[in-house]
């Protein structure tokens, strides 16, 4: 992978140093082109060091026989990313104008181009700012970011630039993988079932788990739909997020998905629900005879179940998760056949393993065969290695079927 990295003025600068070692970590090619402005921020050597090449700034040594010209240097890469990138050069991009080595890169590539705004936060919410970002969406440049936070002067606001990984994620998806083309759609996350306006039943998941498989899926380039009950865990960059609260409200949102080619079914939706959610909050003295409320619980739609039954529209592969406390690859085994789905992830939450709300996992893959069910133990991984890994495995799948 090649990348014409721009580095434009701006304190984000700094950032971008760790981009470049991000870069460099996943076998990127980068050439850095740093501006004036971003001159002031970082230095040129350190730029270079790490990039381990030339730091290009000057648009007239270019046109040295020495050098590579700026044609090439515009076309010789797979991807151009601009970060941090200023209302300054977004407005100059917007527009056409070329008036140094890195405008005039960006005017003369024909390969796709990353933009990581990075500015204060009342810069950014300026209409001229917006027109900008609207008419350089309408041309095809992708974003990520700003991000929300602390900015330069100490105010929060929107305006950061977006971390490093998310840029790297967001490159990463930019440029394509072995899931392009690929619609996935994910559950993560606990469900809460409303008791009354104040009180819900829930269960432990913290999220983790479905929303690395969300982020994963995005970084090999598919389009991915995430589906997520209340969870502290950050929207994964790159990916549609779609918050609810209760099991009706998940499957709601995964059937507006559909069609999709793969559904991940991570989230700890809650068996049952209040068959009756009071309006108004349950007092304590104010019942009838005064004794505790009893709860009457209904059953939750198993939206699994649902997507593996699905007739016309039934996701190529479907892919569930077992949480169980005993007998883990039995019972998992049977959850196979009793939800319809060609995968199950079995995993151990017994209390000791801290796997649920930890950040790693003990996973059994059981795919459904033509005879019994093939049963294949992963090693104990973070989220996020599992998560890569099932990424993977899914575009394996998917490719050799296509
Ligand atoms: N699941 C779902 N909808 C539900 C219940 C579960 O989509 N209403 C999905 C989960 O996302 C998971 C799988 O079904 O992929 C198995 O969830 P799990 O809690 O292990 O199983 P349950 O069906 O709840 O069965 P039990 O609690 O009896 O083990």
């Amino acid at each position: 992978m090649r990348v014409l990295l721009i580095i434009s003025g701006g304190i984000a600068a700094y950032k971008s140093l760790e981009l470049i070692r991000g870069l460099r970590r996943h076998g990127a090619q980068v050439r850095p082109i740093l501006t004036k402005g971003g001159a002031q921020f970082v230095t040129p050597l350190s730029v270079s060091a790490l990039a381990q090449e030339k730091v290009y700034d000057d648009l007239f040594s270019l046109t040295d026989e020495s050098e590579i010209g700026h044609i090439r240097l515009a076309r010789e890469t797979d991807l151009v990313v601009v970060a941090p990138a200023t209302a300054d050069i977004l407005a100059k991009m917007a527009n056409g104008i070329a008036d140094d080595l890195a405008t005039t890169a960006l005017l003369a590539t024909d390969r796709p181009i990353l933009v990581a705004p990075a500015m204060n936060s009342r810069m950014w919410a300026q209409a001229s700012t917006m027109r900008n970002m609207e008419l350089l969406k309408a041309n095809g440049v992708m974003t990520v970011g700003p991000a929300h936070g602390e900015l330069a002067e100490g105010e929060i606001g929107i305006g950061r630039m977006a971390e490093p990984a998310d840029i790297l994620a967001a490159i990463e998806a930019a440029l394509g993988g072995p899931l392009t083309g690929v619609r996935a759609l994910v559950t993560s996350g606990p469900t809460h079932e409303p008791i009354d306006p104040v009180r819900y039943i829930a269960n432990r998941s913290s999220g983790k788990q479905g929303h690395a498989i969300a982020g994963a899926c995005a970084r090999l380039g598919a389009a991915v739909t995430l589906v997520s009950g209340p969870s502290n865990e950050a929207d994964p960059p790159g990916v549609e997020t779609v918050h609810v609260e209760t099991a009706r409200d998940m499957l709601d949102a995964c059937l507006q998905a559909l069609p999709v080619d793969v559904a991940i079914c991570a989230a700890a939706v809650s068996d049952w629900r209040p068959a009756e959610a009071e309006t108004q909050k349950i007092k304590k003295g104010r019942r009838t005879n005064a004794t505790s409320p009893n709860l009457e619980l209904v059953e939750n739609p198993d939206i699994l179940a649902t997507l593996g039954a699905r007739e016309n529209d039934r996701p190529r592969l479907v892919i569930g998760f077992a949480a169980e406390t005993d007998d883990v690859v039995a019972y998992a085994a049977a959850k196979l056949a009793s939800k319809g789905c060609d995968w199950i992830l079995a995993n151990d939450v017994s209390p000791h393993t801290g796997t649920f709300g930890g950040d790693d996992n003990k996973v059994h893959l059981i795919s459904r065969t033509a005879d019994a069910p093939r049963i294949e133990e992963w090693p104990e991984a973070s989220k996020v290695e599992v998560a890569a890994r099932l990424a993977e495995r899914i575009a394996e799948t998917l490719g050799s079927a296509a």
